[in-house]
């Protein structure tokens, strides 16, 4: 089985951070999010794996390229973000007969392996993951029929059908590509999957689905993003490579190796980068800083900050988003919490 991973599209709702760095490319617990997803398509026996890269290409290579990974891994450009089907007709020489399509800003704790065998044993044309939500009318949902086969797939309903809601995650033989050839651009004007897996269910393919049990984020705004950092750092388990002077570290923390930290209070789940210097400060659960940061007299939590940025004086810093190279500065001490997603290079200075 290949893997085909999307790692293209603007990701407009992660603006200003966006603006900059491609969205799968975010750190959560410091490791890119479309790491996530090339680790659990490896997971599930991929040999080779295709990525599909727009905007901001380059850094998605360079990214990718930076790790050894125990796969074959190609590239393919799509010139716009023209819709998930779009990507399978753009990837057609790179696939051939059973492919996982993943979208890189997907994080699922349960990894695919288990999916990806029943899709196998089953002999499915395509198999999509669901999993129940309390909002399903955010979401592109499953009506199934009595006998447990999927009956129509509706996006963002208004009044849901049901409560399972579609993963980023589907199975595929190549009658996909038939498909995908055979609908038409919606309303936004991209060629969604939806479609082209309705389009498999109405001409009499089989479609398959299975139900997923652990948690499932998709990464599409802050907010998200805040929440996959918390999940994925309530399962860390306490390491130290680091320096720590006069602090005090409570509950589940990662200190690489290099990090200085003085006159400081940690509080797990927390994950503090190489090379770090903690001074003055209140590191809070969720929190995960990215390798060589300076942050003096701040109090930080819940939040991401990545590399090489900079919070001197910052005051109380709660779920934000601080790109990389940020600078913030202050003097005084700041009375409120604060809520920020900074672009990368960024200065604040008060
Ligand atoms: P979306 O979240 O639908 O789109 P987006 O990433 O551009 O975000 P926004 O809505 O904030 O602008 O895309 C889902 C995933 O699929 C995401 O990882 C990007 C990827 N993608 C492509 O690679 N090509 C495409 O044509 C589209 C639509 C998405």
């Amino acid at each position: 089985m290949k893997g085909l991973i999307l790692s293209g599209g603007y990701g407009t709702r992660l603006r200003p951070i966006t603006y900059s760095q491609q969205k799968q490319l975010i750190p959560v617990a410091n490791k890119p999010i479309l790491f996530y997803a090339i680790e659990d398509v490896i997971g599930a026996g991929a040999k080779e794996i295709g990525i599909i890269v727009g905007p901001n290409k380059e850094q998605v290579i360079e990214t990718v390229e930076s790790e050894n990974w125990d796969a074959e891994i190609d590239f393919i450009y799509q010139d716009a973000p023209r819709g998930l089907a779009h990507t399978i007709l753009v990837a057609e020489d790179f696939l051939d007969e059973g492919f996982v399509m993943y979208l890189g800003d997907n994080i699922l704790r349960e990894g695919i392996a288990e999916h990806a065998k029943k899709f196998k044993e089953n002999n499915y044309d395509a198999s999509i993951m669901l999993t129940e939500v309390e909002n399903p009318e955010q979401f592109g949902v499953a009506d199934i029929n009595e006998d447990g086969t999927i009956k129509k797939l509706i996006e963002k309903p208004e009044v849901p059908p049901s409560n399972l809601a579609l993963v980023g995650i589907y199975f595929f033989k190549t009658a996909i590509l038939e498909a995908c050839k055979s609908i038409k651009p919606s309303w936004r004007n991209e060629l969604e999957i939806t479609d082209a897996i309705q389009w498999l269910i109405d001409n009499g393919y089989e479609v398959g689905w299975t139900k997923v049990n652990g948690w499932w984020k998709d990464t599409g705004k802050p907010e998200d993003i805040f929440e996959a950092n918390r999940l994925i750092l309530d399962d860390i388990q306490t390491r130290s490579e680091g320096n720590a002077e006069s602090t005090k570290i409570i509950g589940r923390a990662i200190i690489e190796k290099g990090v200085e930290i003085k006159d400081s209070s940690v509080k797990g789940p927390s994950l503090i980068g190489r090379d770090c210097l903690i001074r003055n400060s209140y590191v809070g659960p969720y929190t995960s800083i990215g390798k060589e940061c300076i942050i003096e007299d701040t109090e930080i939590e819940d939040s991401i900050v990545m590399e090489k940025s900079e919070i001197i004086g910052g005051g109380r810093i709660i779920e934000s988003l601080i790109g990389k190279e940020v600078k913030i500065k202050r003097k005084a001490d700041l009375p409120n919490g604060r809520k920020l997603i900074v672009g990368d290079h960024s200065e604040i200075v008060g």
